[in-house]
């Protein structure tokens, strides 16, 4: 990371879990902020491996999801010699501040969370103490690093504003140990939607396939997806309540194209939602073509992978390290 930071640039910090191919919704919510922030910010993002084991998987396929991720995290752009790139477990204070952090939230907090309530009924059959907790552990990964801002999808904005209650909870009591980050959630992009059921969010362990696009699709799928992507009866462009499908196309590629819903509809004024769906196609394919390409690349040179494994978890834990002595110190730790 920069050692010259300006006064007015900010830490931006962000992670993505490592359970499964990250989807378009991943990429239009979350990726694409976080390569436009990492060109005047300092930044730090990483790859949230601790937060993925509260669903259970083959030790090999953990890895190998996790080395996945991060190249996809290489991928996008994110220069591992001015920001920070890193893999959570490398850094062993966020486990630490976790448990910290627990014994400073309440039972009836956590127990509100959303997406514990929709995990836990997704997955009956392991609904372990790992998966009530996983907020706090995100909060310890936000706190530990100080961050300004932390750029994620709109699913994370109630993780958000308790990681801003604990640490405003423990600074009331230990005085200004950490900031209070900001959540940054884009304009468009935030909520990207199934293809087959777009009342609910696009996400990549969804069983049906075709309800999302993966950054790894291939051209070909990204048509076939699209094509059969979910809409109504009415055939006519244009955003409204009550069209959840043409509204979250015209969403997507209003993200891959820059242009606004009002030009959007224009162009489709009059055609149908087969020359809408094949512009979309094309666009979606058209961002994620030289993504894929590039992380397809990176995968083949694990030794590149690991070098910036080793430096990005080397940098983090510096930041960590100096947050965590601050915060035993203050609760009362015994210091050697
Ligand atoms: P995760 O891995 O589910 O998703 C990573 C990022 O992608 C965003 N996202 C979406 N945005 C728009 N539309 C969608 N359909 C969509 N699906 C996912 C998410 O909002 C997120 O920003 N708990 C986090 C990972 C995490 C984290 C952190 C994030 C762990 N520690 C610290 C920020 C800071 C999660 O499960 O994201």
């Amino acid at each position: 990371m920069d050692n010259n930071t300006s006064e007015n640039k900010k830490t931006v910090l962000s992670l993505v879990q490592a359970s499964g191919t990250p989807t378009l919704g991943n990429y239009l919510g979350a990726f694409k902020n976080w390569k436009e922030m990492a060109r005047d910010n300092d930044c730090i993002f990483g790859v949230a491996d601790l937060h993925a084991i509260t669903v259970r998987s083959k030790p090999a396929d953990l890895r190998r999801r996790s080395v996945e991720m991060y190249a996809m995290l290489l991928a996008l752009g994110l220069d591992p010699e001015k920001n920070i790139v890193f893999m959570q477990s490398h850094v062993q204070e966020h486990a630490l501040l976790g448990w910290v952090l627990n014994c400073y939230t309440q039972f009836g907090e956590a127990s509100r969370m959303t997406q514990f309530k929709d995990k836990s009924a997704r997955h009956a059959d392991n609904v372990n103490v790992g998966l009530f907790t996983y907020p706090i552990l995100m909060a310890a990964d936000i706190l530990l690093y100080q961050a300004d801002m932390v750029p994620v999808g709109d699913d994370q904005k109630q993780h958000l504003e308790i990681t801003r209650d604990i640490a405003a909870r423990f600074n009331s009591i230990y005085g200004d140990v950490f900031k209070l980050p900001e959540p940054y959630i884009g304009k468009h992009g935030a909520k990207i939607l199934s293809l087959q059921e777009p009342e609910k969010k696009m996400s990549k362990s969804d069983p049906n396939v075709k309800a999302f696009i993966s950054l790894t699709d291939s051209t070909d799928t990204v048509v076939k997806k699209i094509k059969s992507a979910v809409t109504d009866s009415e055939a006519r462009v244009y955003y409204a309540e009550g069209k959840a499908g043409i509204n979250n196309l015209m969403t997507i590629y209003s993200c891959c194209t820059g242009k606004d819903f009002a030009e959007i509809e224009r162009e489709f004024d009059g055609k149908g939602y087969g020359d809408f769906k094949a512009a979309v196609a094309e666009a979606v394919a058209e961002e994620l073509r030289p993504l894929r390409e590039e992380y397809e690349h990176i995968l083949t040179d694990k030794q590149y992978i690991e070098k910036c494994a080793a430096e990005g978890a080397e940098k983090a834990s510096a930041i960590a390290r100096r947050t965590m002595r601050k915060v035993m110190k203050k609760v009362g730790f015994y210091q050697l």
